[in-house]
């Protein structure tokens, strides 16, 4: 079983000229509501992509309409949802402008994420078959007990250090590494995370090498159109290519790689064929606008045909 412990958001998002700086104003035309959030994004590729009744989330939503229709849209994207529980704040709500070439700059508004706690996690949740799914969102402590959890139960634990948090310790990123057996990051969250265990990295590369060395693990850095790298503790490097596309909206890309990464390790199909299939479903994201709108089916996946 795919277990996503983590963030749902109702996401408003507007397309602007370009993304304002500090004490600028832009006008955008109108905004759209998307449905959002890392850990519901990363469960609804998951369940796009695995064999039907494998994705279970489990976080927070507020006692809202944005609540109620992030709980549905789980449901009806064949995620189970009876772990999502209501709280007294209100439902993350991510504020997102949108450029004319794709990139995005957010402001997550964590509300009902951040009441998210492992206790809520029963312990028939964890064993040999669970495939945990972590990123940043909801209350460190509680995804690493989640995490320590699973790996008690000889489970796998996948963990996207997205967002990096303003203040990472050094403390914090040893101790993810500890019970994380796949990092998933980009460029930039490979080489925050390198930095704050005092690893000197001249390069992602380097630094998602230092990483899996220090972490006992395996790191998969997307890069971009550069493609997405796996080094393995061994130091073993895989690569595959970033499919050409023309992006309309990037958002949720990371987290389109990360889900379909899950489906993929709970198939227990290859390193490599987990990172080209994870490419090409977030590429495929990329082509229609909200996070989770162009998250592929398996059946439309030319890697899996
Ligand atoms: O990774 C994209 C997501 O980050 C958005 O859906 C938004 O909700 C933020 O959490
Ligand atoms: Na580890």
């Amino acid at each position: 079983m795919i277990l996503v412990f983590g963030s749902l958001n109702i996401d408003l998002v507007a397309q602007v000229p370009v993304i304002p700086g500090p004490g600028r104003t832009v006008l955008a035309p109108s905004y759209r509501t998307h449905f959002g959030g890392k850990g519901a994004n990363q469960a609804v590729a998951a369940a796009r992509i695995a064999r039907p009744g494998r994705v279970s989330m489990a976080g927070r939503v507020g006692r809202d309409g944005f609540g109620d229709s992030a709980i549905e849209n789980l449901r009806a994207n064949g995620v189970d949802a009876d772990r999502v529980i209501r709280a007294d704040e209100p439902t993350g709500c991510a504020f997102i402008t949108v450029d004319q070439a794709g990139e995005n700059a957010i402001t997550v508004a964590s509300g009902a994420n951040m009441t998210a706690r492992a206790g809520d996690l029963a312990s028939e949740l964890f064993n040999l078959d669970t495939v945990l799914v972590l990123q940043m969102e909801v209350p460190f402590a509680h995804a690493l007990e989640a995490a320590r959890r699973t790996a008690a139960a000889s489970g796998t634990v996948i963990w996207n250090l997205a967002p990096v948090p303003e203040q990472m310790t050094r403390e914090m990123v040893t101790e993810l590494l500890a019970v994380t057996d796949y990092l998933l990051v980009n460029e930039h969250e490979a080489r925050d995370a390198a930095t704050a265990i005092g690893l000197a990295s001249a390069d992602y590369e380097a630094a998602s090498a230092g990483l899996a060395k220090s972490g006992n693990l395996t790191c998969i850095v997307t890069a971009g159109a550069q493609g997405a790298l796996a080094v393995t503790v061994e130091g073993t490097r895989l690569r595959a290519p970033a499919q050409r596309i023309t992006p309309v909206d990037t958002t949720g890309a990371g987290d389109t790689f990360v889900g379909a990464f899950a489906a993929m390790i709970s198939e227990g199909v290859s390193l490599q064929r987990a990172l080209e299939v994870s490419c090409e479903a977030a590429a495929l994201k990329c082509l229609k606008a909200g996070a989770q709108t162009g998250m592929p089916m398996r059946s439309a996946m030319g890697s899996l045909a």
